[in-house]
């Protein structure tokens, strides 16, 4: 290997971003990390440029953290890796010694030759404008080295004022929340052994007022399943960054001598154009993937039987429900939870995947033939990485549990975690699914994963990062044996969304909170760097599971428009007049999913806090769908104008009003003087905008957008 000439600098570009890195006195360091630079300027003089020099009261050399953020070199902020030899080699001063350069990918190869580390550091800057930066870890030397964190950081401007990121819980995932930046860290801990409903999927940093559509945002999300950590860094001599790594549990990977740690990578984003930006480059960049999903086929509109039977299998109703399906146009009939052994309720079963032969005595033949003689395809729900103690797998290998020896973790919803890294129990797992995938017609899974991990031990040992790499093995391992296998990623709704999961899963269950007024928030937040077409949005029961409020038609089918859309509903008990409207939503989903799916997302800035404009806009101005939804009662009795965003300003629009079911209830006599069809130009929209209909709370209509000059 050879060591670059030095000082050198290397500018990875796209059209959204650029990412300038500097060599220098054998180190690396990234100068820069924002939106694209289209010069540079002369080398040297950047370096000297980013160069801190030296003040008092400071070490007395220019600190640069470089990277690997070394102590070494004088920097007292948190390391990139984090570890030790049995308390030795704690302190590592890498030194570059090869610097391989593919395109807009560059990895960087450094090594510590006393303390037995080599770091091999790889950024790659996608044309969407994602960065994605890795690191892998190799113990060189010749006694077991313990890694305790390998973060990654990036660098952004102090000019940074606050942190936004996402919490939750079941059933109300992806709250947003904001913060101001202050000298110190803050840092969101993910330690559930799954993503968590908590989990932000992205942290993001912003300027002073940052919007959708103005100001500036860098966003970092860890592309893993498993414990994480998000941070913001800010130093008391005044730099700010951005960091993302797994949260490794202690003892939880020790690397023999040659062995290597691959920390899970990071996907960054940054915008100069707002929020929008952001999910633009995340969206761009999950789009470009060959196999994401609508780059193999439409994505088939969804009956989920879960809320319409719950465990009450039985052929003649879930008939009924083709039956009603096929009317309304349904294209994918899923059977959940209920169908294997023992599963009567959530107190059994989990663990023995073959079909019931009490309830299901012929097997799942007749009623997968049903499905697809009424035209629709078959899918499947499966908990595959879980147990019930009364099973006949647990029965036979009670020692198939994540746990600490002596005890086992107290029970979530009456079940206990499969050891996944035991290779037997992996096996048995591959060998049951891919036995039913074989014997029936299945389209889709849905993989749920419905409790957190507690003490998840192998051998006394954590085992978390080794649970989530064999889970990502086993749904590829499936998904290879058998092309063209859809995988849904649910736990306990939104539980399991990240985006690391986004490359081995075709679609998330956003959230088990059906409701529309809730999955406003939901839908929006955590499409904030997931496309929309991974997102399942289904209709719900008029009246709320999980919350008991009671919506329109309406309001739930523009809802459930902006996603993967789905009804999760027993339709067998709706009025032929909603039979109607629903088979009306379900043409219309199926005319305009493309638009859906492919269209920039944009969200109009709140300018009403009662109110949210959000759409998507066909990616050459065409064309576009917006929803106006009332969210809570207005504060005045003239609400603030309808902008719609994103349009050609100079492009002129013809605009009208849709609504599925009985029209969306006003305060108001006529609708609004649009709402059966204007023409005008994208920079009215945009910024004189509608007056909107004075919506009652909790309702929501369709605004249709074709380009017309
Ligand atoms: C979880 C899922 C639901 C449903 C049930 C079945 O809660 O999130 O959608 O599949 O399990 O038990």
């Amino acid at each position: 290997m050879t060591a670059p000439a030095r000082p050198a600098i290397i500018h990875l570009e796209s059209q959204r971003a650029s990412v300038v890195l500097g060599f220098e006195h054998d180190s690396a360091s990234i100068l820069y990390w924002g939106p694209a630079l289209p010069a540079l300027g002369d080398e040297a003089d950047l370096l000297a440029v980013l160069d801190d020099g030296q003040s008092w009261g400071e070490v007395d050399f220019p600190e640069r953290p470089g990277v690997w953020r070394e102590g070494a070199g004088g920097f007292l902020g948190a390391p990139t890796i984090a570890g030790h030899r049995s308390g030795l080699a704690w302190s590592p001063r890498f030194v570059v010694l090869d610097m391989q350069r593919d395109g807009q990918s560059v990895t960087v190869t450094a090594n510590d030759e006393a303390a037995g580390l080599q770091v091999a550091s790889r950024l790659t800057l996608d044309p969407s404008g994602v960065l994605f930066v890795s690191h892998a870890l190799t113990n060189t030397g010749d006694t077991d080295y313990t890694v305790d964190a390998v973060t990654t950081w990036l660098p952004v401007p102090d000019r940074v004022t606050e942190t936004l990121d996402f919490t939750g819980r079941w059933l109300k995932e992806r709250q947003p929340q904001r913060r101001p930046i202050g000298v110190g860290v803050w840092s969101r801990e993910e330690r559930e052994g799954r993503t968590g409903h908590n989990a932000t999927i992205v942290e993001i940093a912003l300027t002073e007022g940052t919007t959708f559509s103005r100001g500036e945002a860098w966003a970092v999300g860890l592309m893993w399943s498993g414990n994480s950590r998000h941070l913001v860094e800010r130093t008391p001599f005044g730099r700010t960054s951005m960091g993302a790594g797994e949260l490794l549990l202690p003892g939880e990977v020790i690397l023999a001598p040659g062995e290597t740690y691959e920390a899970p990578a990071v996907a960054a984003a940054c915008s100069d154009s707002g929020l929008d930006g952001v999910t633009a480059a995340y969206v761009d960049w999950q789009r470009s993937r060959p196999h994401h999903p609508t780059n193999i086929r439409p994505r088939p509109l969804t009956l989920n039987v879960w809320e319409a039977v719950w465990f009450d299998h039985d052929l003649g109703r879930l008939t009924d429900l083709m039956d009603v399906a096929q009317e309304i146009g349904i294209e994918r009939f899923v059977l959940d939870d209920g169908w294997f052994h023992l599963r009567r309720d959530d107190h059994a079963g989990l663990g023995d995947w073959w079909v019931d032969p009490d309830v299901w005595p012929e097997g799942l033949g007749d009623l997968i033939a049903r499905v697809q003689s009424r035209g629709m395809e078959f899918g499947l729900w499966f908990e595959p990485e879980m147990v019930n103690v009364d099973s006949d797998l647990y029965r036979a290998h009670p020692d198939w549990i994540l746990h600490m020896d002596g005890r086992m973790p107290p029970e979530q919803r009456f079940q206990q975690v499969l050891d996944l890294t035991h290779p037997e129990a992996w096996q048995y797992l591959f060998d049951s699914m891919n036995a039913l995938l074989s014997e029936y017609d299945i389209a889709y899974i849905k993989w749920d994963h419905n409790r957190v991990l507690i003490e998840p031990g192998h051998l006394g040992r954590a085992a978390v990062r080794e649970q989530t790499l064999a889970f990502y093995r086993l749904v590829d391992a499936l998904k290879a044996a058998h092309p063209g296998l859809e995988i849904e990623s649910c736990s306990s709704g939104g539980g399991r969304i990240d985006l690391g999961v986004v490359e081995h899963a075709d679609r998330f269950w956003t959230s088990d909170s059906n409701e529309a007024l809730e999955r406003q928030g939901i839908q929006r937040w955590t499409g904030m760097a997931v496309a929309p077409e991974l997102l399942g949005t289904h209709i719900g029961p008029t009246t709320s599971h999980p919350t008991a409020r009671t919506h329109s038609l309406g309001f739930r089918a523009v809802t459930a428009l902006f996603g993967h859309a789905g009804i999760e509903w027993d339709i067998t008990t709706t009025t032929p007049g909603e039979r109607e409207h629903l088979r009306e939503w379900a043409d219309y989903y199926k005319a305009n999913r493309a638009l859906f799916h492919s269209g920039r997302v944009v969200r109009a800035d709140d300018i009403d806090p009662a109110a949210v404009v959000y759409g998507v806009v066909a990616q050459d101005g065409s064309r576009a769908a917006y929803a106006y939804a009332q969210v809570a009662t207005a504060g005045t009795s003239k609400p603030a104008n309808l902008l719609l965003p994103g349009l050609d300003p100079a492009g002129v629009y013809r605009v009208r009003m849709q609504q599925f079911g009985e029209p969306a209830r006003t305060l108001q006599g006529p609708q609004p003087s649009w709402a059966e069809g204007v023409e005008l130009s994208g920079a009215v929209l945009a910024q004189a905008g509608l007056r909107p209909p004075r919506l009652f709370p909790e309702n929501a209509v369709l605004i249709e957008v074709e380009r017309n000059g």
